[in-house]
């Protein structure tokens, strides 16, 4: 199957000052993360907050440039494009966010949210475009008269169905939906899980679903990215992963997430202390110092990501501690 997108190595670093006349730091938010999405599949990437994910999401809209790696996104390289280029790109990578109040301007109806993508991005008439806002509409479980409706009308999930539909009105290759479901109802969350799902069954769509909510990304993921402190610590098939974690880090997500058959949980790890700072990263494994079994290797030398049993892990104790 041919990828829609490809990261490699995809690196994002900020300069933030330290205060007056204290210079600079550097904050590695993002630090070379490779992966790769196809049509109709579904990467969910997880990890705690300020792990990196909303950094990645910036690069794969391409909201923001890399500063150093590679991004290929249906077969052209944006990560170090032209502007023109990441313009006419642009619409094939759409975003939903958490917060669905936020993303949608409260002085316009519904019909003028969904009509401007097409009034940018195509050359249809007036009458050509309502019709396709009247169709997406129908398509995300709205009904027509809701179109002449303002944000503030709806409920959350409403909400966020108007966003999708935003999102899906381009036809876009790529949606990537940051937290999207974090802010609704339990109940609600699985309509939305579902919508989801149904709209790439229909148009082939490849998501990337950032959560840090393992139980929401369960159902609708292909694939799973664990990050931490900006980088990739299992990468592989989502059943795999589920079913026998190999990455502490893994395991300690998993068994604090009670909702994944708890049943089926052995390993009971719990992370200790807090994410460290990106601006000021531990030496060797970023994990090492909340890792239960870190030994002084672990402090000192980098793990790289290796091919075990199925996926990609980067621990240098995979195989002693998964016996
Ligand atoms: N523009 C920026 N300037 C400086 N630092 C930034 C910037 N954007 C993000 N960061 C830092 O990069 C790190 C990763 O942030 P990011 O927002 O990607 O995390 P996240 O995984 O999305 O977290 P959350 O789950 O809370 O949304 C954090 O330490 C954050 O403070
Ligand atoms: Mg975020």
């Amino acid at each position: 199957m041919s990828e829609l997108l490809i990261a490699r190595d995809l690196t994002r670093h900020y300069q933030v000052s330290r205060g007056f006349l204290k210079g600079h730091a550097t904050v590695k938010a993002l630090n070379g993360v490779s992966f790769s999405l196809a049509p109709r599949r579904t990467l969910a990437v997880v990890g705690e907050s300020g792990c990196g994910k909303s950094t990645l999401a910036r690069q794969l809209t391409m909201i923001e440039s890399a500063t150093s790696g590679e991004l290929r996104i249906d077969g052209v390289e944006v990560a170090h494009a032209s502007l023109a280029t990441i313009k006419q790109m642009r619409s094939k990578v759409q975003m939903v966010f958490q917060n669905p109040y936020a993303s949608l301007n409260p002085r316009k109806q519904i019909s003028s949210t969904l009509d401007e993508p097409l009034k940018i991005n195509s050359a249809l008439s007036k009458a050509e475009r309502l019709e396709k806002v009247k169709a997406i509409v129908a398509k995300v479980g709205l009904r027509p008269e809701h179109i002449h409706r303002y944000p503030h009308m709806f409920s959350g999930g409403q909400r966020q169905r108007i966003a999708i539909a935003r999102a899906m009105i381009l036809n876009p290759k790529i949606v990537v939906a940051d937290e999207p479901v974090s802010a609704l109802d339990v109940s609600i969350q699985a309509q939305i899980l579902n919508l989801f799902m149904d709209l790439q069954d229909e148009f082939g769509t490849g998501y990337v679903f950032i959560s840090h909510n393992l139980a929401v990304v369960e159902h609708v993921a292909n694939d799973l990215l664990v990050m931490y402190l900006g980088s990739a610590v299992e990468y592989g098939d989502k059943a795999k992963i589920y079913a026998r974690p190999l990455h502490p880090y893994t395991q300690a997500l998993m068994s604090a997430t009670p909702a994944i058959r708890p049943e089926d949980r052995r390993i009971k790890i719990k992370i200790q202390g807090e994410l460290p700072s990106p601006l000021n990263p531990p030496t060797g494994c970023a994990f090492h110092k909340r890792c239960p079994y870190a030994v002084e290797r672990c402090s000192q030398e980098v793990p790289l990501l290796r091919q075990i049993d199925g996926r990609l892990v980067a621990c240098h104790r995979v195989e002693e501690i998964n016996v």
